[in-house]
């Protein structure tokens, strides 16, 4: 798959996973990808959690069904609505989670780049989910991120370590259905804007020229 292809059909799935078993092999190549991210001062910060475990996995699922009521029950009404039709996590029915974790003090002390910017460090594990959603994606295969949960409660669940930092929970499976559309922007909570709102030229604010703008406004992958 073509680099901006896998980066305009990238998915976060929750609704269209399949449990069929996903070769070792392959959870190996989303893995490495993941691995060769960038790292501030090559500190590899990272760990990941593979988690095949059905009763482990319950009990993540429980926390997150409380976060999602809690969430719910704090929208207005028409928002309720729309809530009610999205699904937030496939946890279960994924063939796997991975919890993927960061490791502050990763080969410190002098970590190169680290010094002035402690989260350099949790910069460098998202780059390696990206790349693993990438990779999942030119595998045929879905990543759901979840994050309706307090961190603490999934990381004892998991036995991690104090000082270690929780980054992402991720499911993962083979998928029964392709939507080239953000489930968000399908059930109508939230839509992808157009990149030209989001461009400003040398200082904050400061809209480039016309000339660049529609460039930008007519420019796709
Ligand atoms: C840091 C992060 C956390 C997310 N947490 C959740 C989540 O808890 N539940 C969920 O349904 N989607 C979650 N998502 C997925 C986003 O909703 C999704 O990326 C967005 O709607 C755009 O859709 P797309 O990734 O398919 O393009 C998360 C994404 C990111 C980057």
């Amino acid at each position: 798959m073509d680099i901006y292809d896998a980066i305009k059909k990238r998915r976060d799935v929750r609704s269209w996973f399949s449990n069929e078993k996903i070769p070792d092999e392959t959870i190996s190549k989303i893995l490495l990808a993941g691995h060769y991210a960038p790292s501030v001062g090559l500190s590899e910060p990272w760990n990941f959690i593979i988690i095949k475990d059905i009763n482990t996995r319950k009990k993540i699922k429980e926390l997150v069904d409380k976060k999602r009521s809690e969430f719910y029950n704090s929208l207005p009404e028409d928002k309720k609505e729309k809530f009610e039709k999205i699904k937030i996590e496939g946890i279960i029915e994924s063939y796997a989670n991975i919890a993927v974790t960061c490791d502050f003090n990763r080969k410190s002390p002098n970590i190169l780049g680290r010094t002035f910017i402690k989260e350099t460090s949790e910069y460098s594990t998202v780059l390696a989910i990206e790349n693993m959603w990438l990779a999942a994606r030119s595998e045929n295969i879905g990543i759901g991120w979840v994050s309706f949960f307090n961190p603490e409660d999934v990381k004892k669940i998991l036995n991690v370590p104090d000082e270690i930092k929780l980054v992402a929970y991720l499911t993962l499976g083979k998928l029964t259905e392709y939507h080239n559309k953000s489930e968000l922007e399908e059930k109508h909570w939230e839509k992808r804007h157009n990149l030209s709102e989001y461009i400003f030229m040398d200082k904050w604010n400061n809209k480039p020229d016309d000339n660049f703008m529609n460039i930008i406004k007519n420019s796709m992958l």
